[in-house]
Formats: C-alpha cells, sequence, structure tokens
C-alpha cells in the first residue's frame, strides 16, 4: 500500500531502523527494488528526481510505482519526489499523487546556485503547508551537501552546488537545524555531514571516518523528533567498478560512503538514506560483462535481467544492512 513518508519514519524511528531510498527512472530498477524488499520482508522509498521525470515522463513513472503497489501488496511504499527545486514543482508531485515530496531550498530552482537560510525557510514552509493539508509528507534541505575531503558538490547532473565549498558550509549547523524545523514543520531534514551526490566523493580509500557522525549526534540531539535523511549515500562498490573497467569501461579510481558509517549515522537518528549512483553502477557494470560474455546476443530482456539481478543484489544488501529487513 501506499503510505507517507512520515508514517514510514516514525516506524523506523520507534524500531531503530533506517529506510534506504533508492532513485527510480526504469522498470529493471523498479523490479530489482521490490523484489529485494519482497525477498527481505522491508518498506520501500522509491523517489523520482527530476532527471527521471524528463528520461520516463511524470506519468510513466507515477503508473510504474503504482504498478508496484499492485504488484505487492502487502508491502508499504512511499512514492516519494526527491530534489524539487520549487513549491511549484512540489505541487505538481502532489498533484500527480506522490506521498512525499522533498524541497530542496538549500539552492535555487536552477539547482546549482546556494541560497539564503529566509529563503529557504520561506520556500519550505509554503510546501509543508501545502502538502500536508493533502496528507503528503515533506522532507526539507539545510547545509551544503559536499564532500569533506574534496569540498565539492558532486558530479550530478542537475542538483549540487557548483565550485568548491568552505568546510563550515558542509556540515549543517544544529541551532539553524532546530530553529529551521520550528519555523516549517518538515517531517523529515537532509543534513549535509560530509557525503556528496554522484560516484565521485573521496580520491583515498576511506579511513572510517568519511562522515561527521559527530554533527549528526549533535544534530539530532536538538531535533529528536525530526527525521535525519543522508542523500548522496552510495557506497560505490569496488568490485562493480572492476567489472565495468574490466569490460571496457574506464571508470577513474574512486570512493563512496562505508556502509558501516552509515549504519552508525543510523544509530543517531537517520532514517533515510538516498542511493542512486550504487544501483547505477551495478546496472552499467552487468549489461558490460552480460554482451561482452554473450556477444551473439540481442534481446534486450536478457541484457536487462542482468542489470535487474546485480541491482536488486544491492537493494537486498542495504535493506539488510541498515535494519529494513523485517519491518514491511
Ligand atoms: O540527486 C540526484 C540523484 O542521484 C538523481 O540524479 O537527476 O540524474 O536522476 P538524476
Ligand atoms: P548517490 O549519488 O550517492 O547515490 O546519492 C543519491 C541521492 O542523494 C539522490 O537524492
Ligand atoms: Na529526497
Ligand atoms: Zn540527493
Amino acid at each position: 500500500a501506499l503510505i507517507s513518508m512520515r508514517q514510514l519514519l516514525d516506524h523506523a524511528a520507534e524500531h531503530g531502523y533506517g529506510v534506504p531510498a533508492f532513485n527510480v527512472n526504469n522498470l529493471e530498477q523498479m523490479r530489482a527494488i521490490m523484489e529485494a524488499a519482497d525477498e527481505t520482508d522491508s518498506p520501500v522509498i522509491v523517489q523520482a528526481s527530476a532527471g527521471a521525470r524528463k528520461y520516463a515522463g511524470a506519468p510513466f513513472l507515477r503508473h510504474l510505482i503504482l504498478a508496484a503497489v499492485e504488484e505487492f501488496p502487502h508491502l508499504p511504499v512511499v512514492m516519494h519526489q526527491d530534489h524539487g527545486t520549487s513549491p511549484a514543482v512540489c505541487q505538481r508531485s502532489i498533484q500527480l499523487g506522490f506521498s512525499s515530496v522533498m524541497m530542496d531550498g538549500s539552492l535555487g530552482e536552477d539547482g546549482k546556485t546556494p541560497m539564503d537560510y529566509d529563503y529557504n525557510v520561506d520556500v519550505t514552509r509554503r510546501t509543508v503547508e501545502m502538502a500536508h493539508a493533502c496528507g503528503v509528507s515533506v522532507e526539507g534541505e539545510l547545509g551544503c551537501l559536499g564532500s569533506l575531503e574534496t569540498g565539492m558538490a558532486g558530479e550530478e547532473d542537475g542538483i549540487g552546488a557548483e565550485g568548491k565549498l568552505d568546510h563550515d558550509q558542509l556540515l549543517t549547523d544544529p541551532e539553524e537545524a532546530a530553529d529551521f524545523v520550528k519555523a516549517t514543520g518538515v517531517d523529515a531534514l537532509a543534513i549535509a555531514i560530509g557525503t556528496s551526490h554522484g560516484a565521485y566523493k573521496f580520491t583515498k580509500p576511506p579511513t572510517g571516518d568519511t562522515l561527521s557522525i559527530q554533527r549528526i549526534k549533535e544534530i539530532h540531539a536538538r531535533i529528536p523528533e525530526t527525521h535525519l535523511v543522508m542523500h548522496g549515500s552510495s557506497s560505490v562498490p569496488q568490485e562493480w567498478l572492476a567489472v565495468i573497467n574490466e569490460f571496457g569501461g574506464a571508470i577513474p579510481e574512486t570512493y563512496g560512503v562505508p556502509v558501516e558509517e552509515i549504519v552508525e549515522g543510523i544509530k543517531h537518528g537517520v532514517r533515510k538514506v538516498n542511493v542512486d549512483t550504487d544501483l547505477r553502477l551495478a546496472s552499467t557494470g552487468a549489461v558490460r560483462r552480460f554482451l561482452a560474455e554473450n556477444p551473439a546476443e540481442f534481446d534486450p530482456r536478457k541484457f536487462l535481467k542482468a542489470s535487474t539481478a546485480a541491482m536488486k543484489a544491492i537493494c537486498k544488501a542495504r535493506y539488510e544492512a541498515f535494519g529494513t529487513a523485517g519491518n514491511a
């Protein structure tokens, strides 16, 4: 059944688990997420970005998610709009039937320009007013997402501040977070604690301090009722990078957020964990390998089946690691 983000994350907080929020653009991702959730008895958050709407079209995305709800009626599903850049964008998603929206007022409508606190409060508060009147949850964002190592927001097309960020911009201020939640009424808050979007988060192998766990603790202590969200939480599996590069790819050395650090964050109030890049890497590796090993094959269902299986394995691993499994 379709449920709101608030309902799911309240349950997650009560039982101390986190929920991966996977981005969805096509049938194979949708199947991978749902089959993994079904096999692990996990509640689901699927999120659609502006890029996904551009790729698949809003009606196709909507019906893809509704089809998942129909095929797996026993699983709770949150249909979330990722990174809305204005109240108007969120309003259209609410009209389409999304049960949760993100109003990312940390950046302007171009998805690039860092905006000031008052702008963020204004657009987020207006979105909350509209969404809550419709039973829809709202995720806000405070602070500038960026890697603590590189100071960069990430390489994703679309969303992310341009240029190098200062160290103090990279960590959400706990006092400001408390004011923000009070002023806007958001259900969930995306915080800057060292993550960035895309595959190029860290240039060196992680040594256990990728995230500022300390800052997560400070923010959670100030706003214990607000569910914390970590964007840019892909782990960038080294085994899939190796497969991609073995079969004709050329991805330079790069590292993501270790799953163990995310699990530590979940112990301190992180409830929603956004993962997109890992599914992209697994899908690409699986397709490259399948086509290289089966050069006479030309039925897309064959290589897309390999893509689905690879993504499903990642989804299962995250449901299990984050404690989502068994909570559907
Ligand atoms: O926030 C970024 C997500 O990874 C979605 O990326 O806009 O390319 O679909 P996208
Ligand atoms: P990754 O690029 O780390 O998968 O993050 C995705 C994300 O935060 C979507 O909003
Ligand atoms: Na989001
Ligand atoms: Zn994001």
